[in-house]
């Protein structure tokens, strides 16, 4: 990417150069242009070109191209320069421009159209009226960039006098959010403006929005809306809502799902039309939503060694579905020891789209030193977080005793209560005194 440091040095004007950076105009963008190439007679199928464009951006109507166009046509021969003018100056957003030596670059793609009537017919209102041919007889072009880190989806047609170099932006449309992540049944925006240049005849002939949903293919209309008439062509099913203030006054097309449900995952294509030209972006979104855990049973009975104990772990409520689930112990001692995943079931959809899944630990004492007991975890690893739920196993005769031991524990434990019964006989019949003087005391 040539920032404008760099085209100083390429120019060697420092005056240009000057200007370049402080003037009304951006940094230098670079674009691939992408069009058709003529067929070369025969019959060939028409194949793409793709050449490398410099774009320079100037957003005060100024035009550059007189201090700018010598020096960039013997510096860079091969490509394509064209100097735009934004007044909105949408194609100066910084996501457009990496620092320098970045790796990440911005994507820009810019291709040639045809302006047209819209076919569709909530937006077929807007060529109702002629307009004039000349304004459409000229060079059109759409570019479409995408900004670093997904700051930004932009997508703006131009338009030049024919064989002129200048184009002039007349629509932008664009998202700044561009992957949305949003959780189970909580409400989201889609955000989507425009803007039309005020200059342009197309601009106070009434606009168009509509919103696509595609997921695998498949693709519906969820809202169409036409600006001209006020009238509302398709939708708003589903909970989602424009802001129907807030579009004609600012071109804010946004689109609100009051509840963000597991099946709203998908692409969303937000398409405004003007008579006989239109622009789009597209935004993803994915509901992602952490599970919620839950063990059976939830609390433990006392446990000797040797015994068996089963525990169930429950996730639910999650999406997307992948999920790993695994055992934890952690030891009165402080000490964690992995208990491995357990034997995991397959996974159910429930009927808002989440799913479940669970695991049972099968764990034998004998084989696994618990010690005096401790804390049993069940931890679920999701893209939306860690969830973790727990219980406590209490582990008397702690040590995994050998038969050996276990028949010592036996005479002991004969001989403790002996000596219990003993103590307690000799405490009833000599010790009455005692507790009844400590009775007294307390009173
Ligand atoms: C667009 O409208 C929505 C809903 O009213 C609002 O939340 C959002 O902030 C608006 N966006 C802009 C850029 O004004």
């Amino acid at each position: 990417m040539a920032d404008a440091p760099l085209v100083c040095t390429l120019s060697l004007l420092a005056f240009s150069c000057f200007l370049q950076a402080y003037g009304g105009s951006c940094p230098v963008l670079e674009c691939w242009f992408v069009q058709e190439k003529m067929g070369r007679g025969g019959g060939f199928p028409a194949a793409m070109t793709q050449v490398k464009s410099l774009l320079h951006i100037m957003t005060d109507g100024q035009s550059q191209r007189t201090k700018s166009q010598q020096q960039d046509s013997s510096d860079v021969d091969s490509e394509i320069v064209y100097y735009i003018n934004d007044p909105a100056g949408m194609l100066c957003h910084p996501s457009l421009y990496p620092h320098r030596g970045s790796v990440q670059k911005p994507q820009c793609e810019m291709n040639p159209i045809q302006p047209h009537p819209a076919t569709i017919q909530w937006a077929a209102a807007l060529t109702d009226s002629a307009l004039s041919p000349i304004y459409l007889q000229a060079d059109w072009f759409s570019v479409a960039l995408q900004g670093l880190n997904r700051q930004l989806v932009l997508s703006s047609v131009m338009r030049a006098p024919t064989a002129d170099k200048e184009p002039i932006v007349v629509l932008s449309v664009f998202s700044k959010t561009v992957l949305v992540e949003a959780r189970h049944r909580e409400p989201t925006l889609l955000d989507c403006g425009f803007w039309t240049n005020p200059s342009s005849p197309l601009s106070g002939s009434g606009f168009a929005v509509e919103w696509r949903f595609q997921f695998r293919g498949e693709g519906r209309t969820i809202v169409a809306y036409d600006g001209k008439n006020d009238r509302l062509a398709k939708g708003l099913e589903e909970e989602a809502t424009l802001d129907f203030e807030g579009l004609h006054k600012k071109g804010n097309a946004s689109l609100i799902l009051q509840e963000a449900k597991v099946h709203h995952s998908g692409t969303y294509i937000c398409t405004v039309y003007l008579p006989y030209l239109l622009a789009q972006v597209s935004i993803n979104l994915e509901i992602v939503e952490p599970p919620s855990l839950s063990l059976h049973p939830s609390a433990l009975p006392l446990t000797v060694p040797g015994q068996v104990v089963n525990i169930q772990c429950e996730a639910s409520g999650f999406a997307p579905h992948s999920l790993e689930m695994s055992w934890e112990f952690r030891g009165a001692d402080g000490k964690s020891m992995s208990l491995g995943s357990g034997s995991v079931t397959g996974q159910r959809q429930g009927w808002d789209g989440t799913y479940s899944q669970s695991s049972r630990l099968v764990l034998d004492t004998t084989k696994v030193d618990l010690g005096r007991g401790g804390e049993v975890i069940c931890v679920a690893a999701h893209r939306g977080g860690m969830r973790q739920a727990s219980v406590t196993l209490n582990v008397i005769g702690f040590s995994s005793p050998s038969i050996e031991d276990s028949m010592g524990m036996v005479g002991v434990a004969l001989v403790l209560y002996g000596l219990i019964k003993f103590l307690s006989w000799t405490f009833t019949s000599s010790g009455s005194d005692e507790a009844d003087s400590k009775e007294k005391k307390e009173k």
